[in-house]
């Protein structure tokens, strides 16, 4: 009997999806003949009481290489591990189906629900996809050059009619409490203010470069992450979702900094927050590249069936790690990374005090990173010391 595989997408959705569908598809049909089955809606599709399934054979992956979103659908509010008996279902299905193992692709929280599920003995080889490029043990994630493309060209756009009005832009990036995205893309669009969630800005700085600007330049681009918060102050919380295994939803900074900002400067200050146009739209070459490969790895891992993995990316080569090792936080920006260096070298300001602007001394100087200890549990399994992000913090009054 040739053997049965099942795959499914959780989390919010990114581009490459299809990618790595394909890939991994191809890869088992190609190599040993596997059937593979497609979960719809992440998680979901296995936690009523009929699973929703469909097969996946060579013609239902042709032509989606360059499609965004996912063809299977996804979700991140579905948590198998909401209760011992929802985890037992999930199990049960994949044993009725015949599953011999099920490739997962998703963000952070998607592995951590994963790894609880690989715990109580469904094999699982996890493939990591983000926009926020924040995957702990993989140092890039399909979806994340797509994004930083999409981002530099709204930059661009934003700049020349900040130029004609001379006016303050104000640009928001996604990428939760990562900052790599408004980095990123933050160099490659010519901002001349980016601000990072790893470096709590001075409100006073970024409005001291605005005012230089506004005598020669006349206009000022700037790039935030939506994680990025003034020193002292606070995340932007735009919502929260009770019944998502990861309820914070940031978003909002960029409007708070404008009225932070305006009354500071003679030049008018408009924001403009990107959400979720940044994770539309088909993949870049590299990011299908990407996706094409880690699709094929996981294939890969399985036929040797090594399971509780997940597919990584170190120093430019494909490898894997153990499921166990993702779920102990996210990956931020170093505060001794190169682009961080290369910015302040060139005169972008990244909203540090006078002083912590100086490249020799700055990063001795620079905060660290906000708190990541959040107060929601580790859902893989009760008492599981890795405790998942979450932010304490109220949202700002309106
Ligand atoms: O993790 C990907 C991401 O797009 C983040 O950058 C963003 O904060 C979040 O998802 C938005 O989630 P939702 O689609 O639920 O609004």
């Amino acid at each position: 009997m040739s053997m049965r595989i099942g795959i499914l997408t959780g989390g919010g959705d990114c581009p490459g999806l299809n990618a790595v569908i394909r890939a991994v598809v191809k890869s088992l049909l190609r190599q040993c003949g596997a059937e593979v089955i497609g979960i719809e809606d992440g998680f979901g599709g296995l936690m009523g009481e009929t699973p929703r399934v469909r097969p996946l054979d060579w013609a239902s992956v042709s032509g989606i290489l360059m499609q965004g979103g996912t063809i299977l659908g996804t979700s991140n509010r579905a948590n198998p591990l909401q209760d011992e008996a929802t985890a037992a279902r999930v199990l049960r299905h994949a044993q009725a189906l015949a599953l011999q193992g099920l490739v997962v692709i998703g963000g952070d929280g998607t592995m951590a629900l994963a790894h609880g599920l690989a715990q109580r003995g469904l094999p699982i080889v996890g493939v990591p996809k983000t926009i926020d490029n924040d995957i702990p043990g993989c140092e890039r994630s399909f979806g994340f050059d797509t994004a930083v493309a999409t981002v530099t060209e709204a930059i661009e756009r934003l700049q020349t009619t900040a130029q004609s009005h001379g006016r303050v832009m104000i640009v928001e990036t996604m990428g939760r409490y990562a900052g790599w995205i408004a980095l990123e893309a933050g160099l490659a669009g010519a901002a001349d203010i980016i601000l990072l969630p790893e470096i709590d800005f001075d409100i006073e700085a970024v409005a001291a470069v605005c005012r230089e600007r506004e005598r020669r330049q006349r206009y000022t681009i700037v790039c935030i992450g939506e994680g990025a918060k003034p020193v002292g102050g606070a995340l932007t919380v735009q919502r929260r979702i009770a019944d998502s295994p990861d309820p914070i939803r940031l978003g909002g900074v960029a409007h708070a900094l404008a009225a932070a900002l305006q009354p500071r400067l003679a030049s008018e200050v408009r924001a403009t927050v990107l959400g979720h146009v940044q994770r539309g739209g088909s993949p870049t070459p590299f990011d299908r590249v990407l996706a094409t490969q880690f699709g094929n790895e996981a294939a890969q891992l399985v036929m040797r069936a090594e399971f509780n993995r997940m597919v990584t990316l170190h120093n430019g080569r494909l490898g894997s790690i153990p499921l166990a090792e993702v779920v102990h936080g996210s990956r931020q920006v170093p505060l001794d990374h190169p682009l961080l260096r290369t910015a302040r070298q060139i005169g972008v300001s990244l909203g540090e005090a006078s002083g912590d602007a100086d490249p020799g001394v700055s990063l001795s100087r620079v905060p660290p990173p906000p708190d990541t200890n959040r107060p929601t549990p580790c859902p893989c399994q009760p008492g599981c010391a890795a405790d998942r992000r979450d932010d304490r913090t109220p949202p700002p009054a309106a």
